[in-house]
């Protein structure tokens, strides 16, 4: 098995078997959330943070699953098992399931629950020594950033032009140029030596990481504030930084071609050591 493997709707099955029917709501409307867990030394990271982000999502949606969240973290980590290898990232997805097509919620449908893994994606380590470049998109996103929909239309959107400019992440602005998220990514910058971030509202995504994030900097004395920062404020910050599962806390060079006045990153670094330190922490795989 070329590592694949699948967990669709009770069944294990090797990833190339798994079918969903043309009229899975999920398909037909985006009418589901996902999840994304990296794995490190055979362990899921932050598994509760993800397990209660995916709760919250399914209720502020209305999605129900037939599984129960011991069952669905068990789902998770024996994906990680079998897949044996100290990198990886587990992939959940659930939807409303499948009915004839319509928009209303349909009464009785069952629910699509599926749940995959393969290898956790490995960045160039210029990306930490010299950071990431990033454009600015408008932020054309629905109003409720903060559950994880699996309707990404405009997220890709925004990450095909960071692409094509040749950027790694397309920060997010909202009229009056406030800086929400990335397209991918929690956005932060130090400000006068105090760490600044969007809030928990329904404009972005409460990252996993980023909830790692502000409770490493109470235990490390960093002050936060959640307050929305301005893009003028990006360019004069002393840092400037993305975080999430899979790219973890990376420093930004760049915004739109700018060279950015942060050309160094200690208190990136001081909370790098610590994530880094709980993801070797962790113990290695039981195979
Ligand atoms: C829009 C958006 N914001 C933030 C994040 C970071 O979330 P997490 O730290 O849980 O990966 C993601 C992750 O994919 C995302 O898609």
């Amino acid at each position: 098995m070329n590592g694949k493997l699948l967990w669709l709707n009770g069944e294990w099955m090797p990833f190339s078997d798994g079918t969903i029917s043309i009229e899975d709501r999920g398909f037909q409307f985006g009418d589901g959330i996902y999840e994304v867990v990296a794995a490190y030394g055979g362990r899921p990271f932050l598994l509760a943070a993800h397990m209660d982000r995916m709760d919250a999502s399914a209720h502020e949606l209305r999605l129900r699953s037939t599984i129960t969240r011991e069952e669905r973290e068990e789902i998770v980590c024996e994906l990680i098992r079998r897949f044996a290898q100290d990198r990886c990232m587990v992939y959940g997805q659930l939807t409303r399931g499948v009915s004839t097509r319509g928009h209303v919620f349909p009464a009785d449908a069952p629910p699509t629950e599926l749940w995959y893994v393969r290898s956790l994606p490995t960045y160039p380590d210029r990306y930490w020594t010299d950071g990431v470049a990033t454009i600015t998109h408008p932020d054309e996103r629905w109003a409720r950033c903060n559950i994880k929909s699996t309707n990404l239309l405009a997220n890709c959107i925004a990450k095909q032009a960071a692409a094509e400019a040749g950027a790694f992440e397309a920060i997010l602005l909202q009229p009056g140029n406030l800086v929400t998220e990335a397209s991918a990514a929690n956005v932060y910058a130090m400000v006068n030596g105090v760490l600044r971030t969007h809030p928990l509202t329904n404009r972005i995504l409460p990252g996993t990481k980023r909830g790692l994030i502000m409770g490493l900097c109470e235990e490390l004395g960093i002050v936060v504030e959640e307050r929305a920062l301005k893009l003028e404020e990006l360019f004069a910050a002393e840092e400037v930084w993305l975080s999430s599962t899979t790219v973890n806390l990376v420093p930004v060079s760049k915004i739109d071609g700018k060279q950015l006045s942060a050309a160094r990153w200690p208190v990136l670094e001081k909370l790098l050591a610590r994530i880094n330190g709980l993801i070797h922490s962790q113990a290695p795989v039981d195979r």
